[in-house]
């Protein structure tokens, strides 16, 4: 198997991520958290949330709806623009992301320069595609009391009533730009920070949680002077790999920059810097940063006719802020996470398999057992154990199934950084032993000393 595979298999067997709508044989592109996985998740989530809004002055959070008034995606290019290369095999039907399935092209692709790569479909093998097509990722959805008869009768009434499953946080951003500008007032530069769901139809979805197309995104929308974005754009940079590396816990030399080109880069952007990750099956980008210069906020003012601009409590100068953006998809940082913490290894001639993650990132904290559970004293004495940690620090498990070898390689293969385990010396000088997930060397400690 894979390291990829081992993860898949490792997060199926363990609680942390079931296919979605397992039950029904799966839907493509969706996934589900089991109870570990949402605890890892909300973990990083509450990192970032710490990192970047509770510990600065100068970002706001937002929680924007999903379903936005149709004009959104207008106004920010997505009903025109947020199309990638589909190409269709004409022997097998198989449709494909075209610049998924061949070497050295982007989505820029076109259908002469793909027919000259002579690629061949990977479902039948054969040799015969049709044009490449631009395809709308965007959901969509009707919204109202609006039946399928009433649209028959009036086709323009679905027309009228559809709305799209919002592609990116980001538009939910700067819909409320103004009304946060006059709620508090905020200096430039400022952000509005955002948490959520974002809807994607892609194509191929793939690589595990790596391309979904249902994922969570964490985006922040950073207004600044027009003069500034520079600057400014150094310093989300800079502190984006301190997220990564010293709250996150990547290592630097996994995570690669990648300058993206004019062609490639997105229609709002004027520098994209793409955060690559060597995943297991290769560098994959992890996130985005972008330079959305003022794109998104005159659209809306053009599209609403409401002014975007902004006024200069000093110098009273009047104009519309330019926009630095970092987007980070919550599911790829997850991926990164268990793939930098995925470990086999051999500790006295036997093979383990164990989750190094961060101690803060870590779905339990602890794990408290009694040696032997058939022993009523050691199991009272490690409920009060259990129940003092749990008190201090909330996420902590109890385990007394199996014996305590099989205990400590659940615990190694969910992530446990600390196994307490109360045994016959604990009742006579209230010690416990504590076993270290990554050494496995075991110290004893007083209860009052934990
Ligand atoms: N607002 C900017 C934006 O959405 P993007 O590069 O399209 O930019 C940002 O997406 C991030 O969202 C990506 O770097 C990735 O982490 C995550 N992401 C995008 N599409 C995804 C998908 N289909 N599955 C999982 N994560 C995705």
């Amino acid at each position: 198997m894979s390291k990829l595979e081992d993860i898949v298999s490792l997060c199926k067997r363990r609680g942390f991520i079931f296919p979605g709508s397992d039950v029904y044989g799966g839907m493509a592109g969706t996934w589900d958290f089991g109870p570990l996985g949402v605890m890892l998740k909300k973990n990083i989530m509450d990192a970032w949330w710490h990192y970047f809004v509770e510990k600065r002055d100068d970002m706001y959070g937002i929680d924007a709806a999903i379903i936005m008034n149709p004009k959104t995606w207008v106004a920010s290019g997505h009903a025109a623009t947020f199309a990638d290369p589909l190409v269709e095999c004409k022997e097998c039907k198989s449709r494909f992301r075209a610049d998924k399935i061949a070497d050295g092209i982007t989505e820029s692709v076109t259908t002469e320069e793909f027919l000259a790569l002579h690629v061949k479909c990977p479902t039948c093998g054969k040799e015969n595609w049709g044009p490449i097509r631009k395809f709308n990722m965007m959901f969509t959805t009707h919204v109202g009391a609006v039946l399928p008869e009433d649209t028959k009768e009036n086709p323009e009434l679905a027309e009228k009533n559809i709305a799209y499953l919002r592609p990116e946080t980001a538009q939910g951003i700067f819909t409320n730009y103004k009304n946060v500008i006059d709620t508090f007032y905020p200096s430039l530069p400022f952000g509005l920070a955002q948490q959520g769901k974002a809807f994607r139809n892609e194509i191929s979805p793939r690589d595990f949680i790596l391309r979904d197309r249902e994922c969570s995104q964490m985006e922040i929308e950073y207004f600044v002077a027009p003069n500034t974005w520079e600057e400014n754009f150094e310093k989300m940079r800079k502190a984006q790999h301190d997220f990564l590396e010293n709250v996150i816990g990547l290592p630097a030399k996994n995570i690669h920059e990648l300058e993206v080109p004019k062609e490639d880069r997105a229609h709002y952007s004027k520098r994209t810097i793409d955060f690559m990750f060597d995943y297991p099956n290769g560098e994959e980008e992890l996130m985005g940063l972008a330079y959305r210069t003022d794109f998104d906020l005159s659209n809306i003012e053009r599209e609403s006719g409401k002014s975007m601009e902004y006024r200069d409590k000093n110098t009273k100068e009047v104009f519309i802020p330019h926009v630095i953006e970092p987007s980070i998809g919550v599911e790829r940082l997850f991926l990164a996470v268990l793939s930098n913490a995925y470990t086999e290894d051999e500790i006295n001639g036997e093979k383990r398999t164990v989750l190094k993650l961060p101690q803060s990132l870590a779905p339990y904290q602890f794990c408290v057992s009694p040696l032997l559970k058939n022993k009523p004293e050691l199991v009272e004495k490690a409920q009060q154990v259990y129940q003092a940690l749990k008190e201090k620090y909330g996420n902590v498990t109890w385990d007394d199934s199996g014996n305590i070898g099989k205990r400590y390689r659940k615990q190694d293969e969910i992530g446990t950084p600390k196994c307490v385990v109360i045994d016959f010396e604990t009742l006579e000088n209230d010690t416990v032993t504590i076993r270290d997930r990554d050494t496995t060397d075991q110290i004893r400690k007083s209860i009052s000393e934990l």
